[in-house]
């Protein structure tokens, strides 16, 4: 499948896409304290999104392996849990990692950012996951430029990853955004012996690290959603959509 390119006038609009998820991601940093259920956080996402005009890109998302239709607003993973955690009666408790993945479409596209928040007092070794798998998406789009090839970006996230002693995901990989919630190119976080697409500006992409503390092996739970460490040891996730330009990438899911 061809890399769709978006003129100017589109990432116009994806801005504006990029604004709702940026901050809704805002509001759930405010509400995500201990007590709090998943179920909850869903809920003020949803408010919120619909309040922009936009709708929550994930709501009745059809999955894989049969899973359905995927029955959240927003994904919310806790601690093992690595993507596509359902909202729950689950509270939050002291020392969780919790996992934010919102996608909003509004006029015609869609945005996608993902957060890996601290609830309460964290240990230091979880705080360093959290903030390596920020710092990798970072690192990685230091080589979003055009006339540079798209594995670049995969081969730094995992550089820095590795560096600091964690795991790549492999079975999760970022992706194309627009006006669908997947598109061309799949992006993987780690290095591939092929130099991949050239970046050419009007790009759109969706890069999101996944980092483990443990194993990079993950598997699915019995509610077909939920992904989780095999070894049971946290995970991390970090995720903004970006545009490639003549110069510096423009982050379209931070506010600014
Ligand atoms: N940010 C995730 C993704 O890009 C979210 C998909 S969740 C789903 O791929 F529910 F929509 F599947
Ligand atoms: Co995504």
């Amino acid at each position: 499948m061809a890399i769709i390119i978006k003129s100017n006038e589109e990432i116009k609009l994806m801005q504006i896409a990029g604004d709702v998820v940026a901050r809704t991601h805002e509001l759930i940093e405010k509400y995500a304290k201990p007590g709090v259920t998943t179920k909850e956080l869903d809920t003020i996402a949803a408010d919120y999104i619909r309040s922009r005009g936009a709708i929550a890109s994930f709501l009745g998302y059809e999955g894989a392996f049969g899973a359905g239709k995927y029955p959240g607003s927003v994904c919310l993973s806790i601690n093992e849990e690595v993507i596509h955690g359902i909202p729950s009666l689950r509270k939050l408790k002291d020392g969780d990692i919790l996992s934010v993945d919102i996608g909003a479409y509004i006029n015609g596209y869609h945005g996608d950012a993902a957060r890996t928040l601290c609830i309460g007092n964290v240990s230091e070794e979880d705080r360093k996951l959290v903030e390596v798998t920020k710092q990798s998406f970072f690192e990685g789009i230091k080589m979003a430029k055009e006339g540079n090839h798209l594995y670049e970006i995969s081969a730094a996230i995992e550089a820095y990853v590795v560096s600091h002693g964690f795991s790549i995901v492999r079975d999760y990989v970022g992706h194309g955004v627009g006006k669908n919630l997947h598109e061309a190119p799949e992006i993987p976080n780690y290095r591939v012996p092929r130099r991949g697409p050239k970046l050419q500006r009007g790009m759109v992409l969706a890069i999101e690290p996944m980092v483990n503390i443990g194993t990079w092996e993950v598997e699915v739970l019995d509610d077909l959603w939920t992904v989780v460490t095999c070894d049971g040891k946290k995970s991390a996730h970090y995720e903004n959509t970006i545009a490639i330009t003549d110069g510096e990438p423009e982050i379209l899911t931070m506010v600014h």
